[in-house]
């Protein structure tokens, strides 16, 4: 197998990478042998990146780069020769004699190279499937070079955008200078850490845009993340110095990427394969994004004319520059600070206060402290240098002793400012509250009888609603004791936003149901019955009913309700709000109209439908559920109950985690809880949960492996009971896998020897999640890299737990709630 031209090869190039074991494809390497010149080009082992040589558009210098093979407009994610194009079409891309990779003209001189600083033998260059070129040594599996490590405007999957605050050593964006010049562009994009991690773009050496500081799921400036729009992202501290972002794109179709801009725009850009590119999204969607655009206790709102204001308190500092439009020096503080004097003990003055500013982007410049939110407003109102804080859940307190720059008013999303300013200024505030009040008091007095009644029919109502909200946080806080008291989270757990969580009132949901109509009913949940509802607007809905006579379904309630509130997630069920209502209580979720998992992997026709990419999918769906679960280090949450009954299916067969009326919430640095009570489904529970009580992220993993298994094997874990030996799942996929017998353990459905070497690796996973000792089996975010990376080696299982003993409920044990068989396990459905 020689060079593959730029003409399309695909076809062949399938057929050969489903058999690249016996032929051992070379089409994606570049050796001092097998160099390619001008046309030529490599393809990916998976047919999905070429590198080659191009010419951007309205140019005839040829540059060297990686474009994605099955989109006809071209996006060039990678440029080597950036600075120094060919100036004609002899170029040629190499190894040189040192091992460096390097792109040659004509006269074989050198127009760019990697740089290697110790030269080595034999080195060649191979482009992976995720796009990244890679240049190897004789050891494979350690890269020497890697152009992930250089990118050029083109931010993809998997790539990693760093900083090392010890070296300062940073991999970031570099704009283009233009469309048809892709040398490198004043703009670049990257993070930077002064307190906190936060997303930055430069215009040379300038601030040009900001994120806002990362709180462990979303940038606080960007109000678009709080919708799950811009989810998939994490932002990674190696606890070694190295923060970095990365983004994963799963269970979409089409490629999406970044792109930073020649205006220095990062957009979001999408195509459909073989279409052209759609933008998405971008970092500038309004003038209040250009950093600092109003100035030092300046604030932007987009939606005000003129967009900039001082903050309340403050005043222009140059008043006609300011009325001309030109906000750039800012504001100024109308009435002096306080504190000093106050401190000082002399006469007069009064404590200064906080104006509280909602839905904000924070200023630049933070500062940082652990200190919980009524400490952290004292913390500021005792340091006289404090102008302003923020508490956000994720964060901590984020105080601020320089000027407030960059902060902008939000629509929706954003945290609350709270803007330190003199007593007398908050004074004022108040007077004008006060006239407003009055004002008010008056309006009502002069309106006539009429008018009384219709307001004391709507107080009514409003106080009933009022009345519901308080039933439920007290419910809530009955509820709490329960959980692991520490100071430290104990008190994030009341934040619970309920505000957020819209409630439906009874009559509503009972016409949306037919009454609780028996043929709406999908299944029964942890506690209580679940129907199929259509609203009024034609949504469908799930409502999940909590019988009346469980006390414990009550206790399970609020938990669900406490856990799934705060969460957001693309694979886990999404709870779109609640009713209470006298004896009453629902839970109402989006409609899952392929019901669980289990209706479809144990059903002989359905699971024909489950062919290896849907279950290979759907496994990597609840491995990122999962992940999202644990990973939130302030929050984490155990599902304890992770089972193919609690798995629901979307539309394309997409897996959301759901029911979690058992889940616990972790404190930040808490690893193992103790129960006394043990819930959960026999076969999915790990050993050390299932006989002492002690759960831990790692027995969450143990009922991923048996679920992964199920998943592959396409049985139930105790549908070996009717077999001769009574086996179980566990020990028929040990005995299989130590007789080397994977075939014998796969699914008939997926049997195809294409798939056989990713099926064998999930096996080998799966049996590492469900190792006899916690410690043993890896985390959730390693099982994830496990299952997508090839160059990982896979430790060897050890033998699973339940494999030599029978399991069988005793006495000591005594769950309260669970289930040796699934004619006996709850269907929670469609919800
Ligand atoms: C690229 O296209 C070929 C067919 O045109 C297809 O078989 C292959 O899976 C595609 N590769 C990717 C990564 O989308
Ligand atoms: C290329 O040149 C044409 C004609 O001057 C112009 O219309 C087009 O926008 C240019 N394209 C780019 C990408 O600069
Ligand atoms: C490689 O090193 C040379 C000389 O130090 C420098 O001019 C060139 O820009 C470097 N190339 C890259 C890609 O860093
Ligand atoms: C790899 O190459 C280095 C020299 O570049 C040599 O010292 C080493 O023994 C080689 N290793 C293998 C496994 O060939
Ligand atoms: C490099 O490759 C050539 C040809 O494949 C081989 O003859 C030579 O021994 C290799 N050198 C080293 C140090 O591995
Ligand atoms: C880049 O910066 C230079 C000055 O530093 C300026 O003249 C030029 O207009 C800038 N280009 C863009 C696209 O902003
Ligand atoms: C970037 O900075 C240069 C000079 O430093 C300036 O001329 C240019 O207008 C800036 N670009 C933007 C988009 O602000
Ligand atoms: C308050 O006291 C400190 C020293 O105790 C002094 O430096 C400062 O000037 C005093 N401030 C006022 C406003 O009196
Ligand atoms: C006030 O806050 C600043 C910045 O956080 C800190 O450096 C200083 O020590 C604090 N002063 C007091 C008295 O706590």
């Amino acid at each position: 197998m020689g060079l593959v031209r730029n003409t399309n090869l695909s076809a062949l190039l399938v057929l050969l990478s489903c058999f690249h074991l016996e032929f051992g494809s070379a089409t994606d390497t570049i050796t001092a042998a097998k160099f390619i010149s001008d046309p030529e080009a490599i393809i990916s082992n998976d047919g999905g990146f070429k590198l080659g040589f191009f010419s951007p558009p309205n140019s005839t210098f040829r540059y060297v780069g990686i474009w994605y093979a099955n989109i006809s407009v071209p996006s060039f994610i990678w440029v080597a020769n950036r600075n120094n194009p060919l100036k004609s079409s002899s170029g040629i891309l190499t190894i040189s004699e040192d091992g460096n990779l390097v792109v040659l003209d004509g006269q074989k001189k050198v127009l760019w190279s990697s740089n290697l600083t110790n030269s080595v033998v034999n080195s060649s260059a191979q482009l992976l499937g995720s796009g990244n070129l890679v240049l190897q040594g004789n050891t494979t599996g350690t890269f020497l070079w890697e152009s992930f490590q250089h990118p050029s405007n083109t931010f993809i999957e998997k790539m990693k955008i760093s900083t090392d605050v010890r070296t300062g050593k940073k991999v970031q964006l570099t704009s283009w200078k233009s469309p048809s010049d892709p040398s490198v562009g004043n703009f670049s994009a990257g993070i930077d850490v002064r307190n906190l991690p936060e997303f930055f773009i430069w215009n040379g050496s300038s601030t040009y845009s900001r994120s806002g500081p990362w709180n462990g799921r979303i940038f606080i400036g960007v109000p678009d993340m709080y919708t799950t729009y811009l989810d998939g992202f994490s932002l990674v501290d190696d606890k070694e110095g190295t923060f970095y972002l990365t983004f994963t794109l799963l269970n979409e179709p089409f490629p999406k990427h970044y792109v930073l801009n020649e205006q220095g725009n990062l957009l979001q850009s999408s195509s459909i394969i073989g279409e052209d590119w759609e933008v998405t999204w971008s970092s500038f969607q309004t003038e209040c994004d250009v950093y600092g655009k109003c100035g030092a206790f300046g604030s932007c709102n987009s939606q005000n004319t003129p967009i900039c204001s001082c903050l309340p308190g403050f005043e222009a500092k140059k008043t006609q520059e300011w009325n001309r439009g030109n906000w750039r020096s800012g504001c100024v503080r109308r009435t002096p600070l306080q504190c000093e004097s106050v401190n000082n003990g002399s006469e007069g003055g009064k404590k200064d206060g906080f104006l509280k500013l909602t839905m904000m982007k924070v200023p630049d410049l933070a500062d940082w402290s652990s200190a919980l939110e009524e400490k952290c407003r004292n913390q500021c109102l005792e340091n006289c240098s404090c102008v302003a804080y923020a508490f956000d859940a994720g964060i901590g307190c984020m105080p601020w002793t320089r000027s407030l720059i960059d902060l902008q008013k939000f629509s929706s999303g954003g945290v609350d400012l709270n803007v330190r300013l003199a007593y007398s200024e908050l004074d004022k505030e108040e007077n004008v509250k006060v006239i407003i009040i009055v004002t008010i008091i008056i309006g009502v007095i002069f309106t006539g009888i009429s008018t009384y009644l219709l307001w004391r029919w709507m107080a009514k109502q409003k106080a009933k609603k009022k009345k519901t909200k308080e039933m439920l946080l007290l419910n809530i806080r009955e509820a709490y004791p329960k959980f692991p008291r520490e100071d430290k989270h104990g008190d994030r757990l009341n934040q619970v936003k309920l505000q957020d969580l819209p409630l439906f009132n009874l009559q509503e949901l009972a016409s949306a149901t037919n009454n609780f109509h028996l043929s709406n009913k999908l299944g029964h949940g942890g506690f209580g019955p679940v129907y199929k509802g259509k609203m009024l607007d034609g949504q469908e809905i799930a409502v999940k009913r909590l019988s009346k006579t469980s006390r414990q379904g009550l206790d399970e309630f609020m938990n669900e309700v406490v856990v799934i509130s705060k969460l957001q997630h693309r694979n886990l069920v999404r709870l779109l709000g609640c009713c209470v209502d006298g004896e009453e209580q629902m839970l109402v979720y989006e409609y899952m109209p392929n019901k669980s998992l289990d209706a479809f992997l144990f059903d002989s026709i359905k699971s024909k439908v489950l062919d290896w990419r849907r279950r290979f999918n759907i496994i990597e769906g609840i491995g990122r559920g999962l992940l999202y679960l644990h990973r939130d280090s302030r929050l984490r949450i155990i599902h304890r109950d992770l089972k193919a009954s609690n798995i629901l299916l979307d539309e394309e067969l997409n897996p959301k985690i759901s029911d979690f009326g058992m889940a616990r919430i972790f404190g930040g640095n808490v690893d193992q809880a103790n129960t006394t009570r043990v819930v959960g489904t026999y076969g999915y529970m790990s050993p050390e949960y299932a006989m002492q009580g002690r759960f831990s992220e790692k027995s969450d993993v143990f009922s991923f492996g048996v679920l992964l298994l199920e998943i592959v094997i396409g049985r139930r874990n105790n549908s070996f009971y009717d077999d001769d030996h009574a086996m179980h799942l566990l020990g028929f996929a040990w005995q299989m896998w130590n007789a080397n017998n994977i075939v014998a353990l796969t699914d008939l459905m997926i049997r195809e020897p294409c798939f056989e070497m990713e099926i064998l690796r999930c096996i080998h996973v799966g049996l590492l999640c469900v190792q006899e000792v916690a410690k043993d089996r890896p985390t959730v975010s390693t099982v994830i890299s496990m299952l997508k990376s090839e160059t990982l080696d896979l430790p060897l299982p050890k033998q699973p737990a339940f494999t030599e003993r029978q399991i069988a409920p005793d006495a000591q044990q005594n769950p309260s709630k669970c289930s040796v068989n699934n004619v006996t396990v709850t269907m929670v459905q469609g919800r």
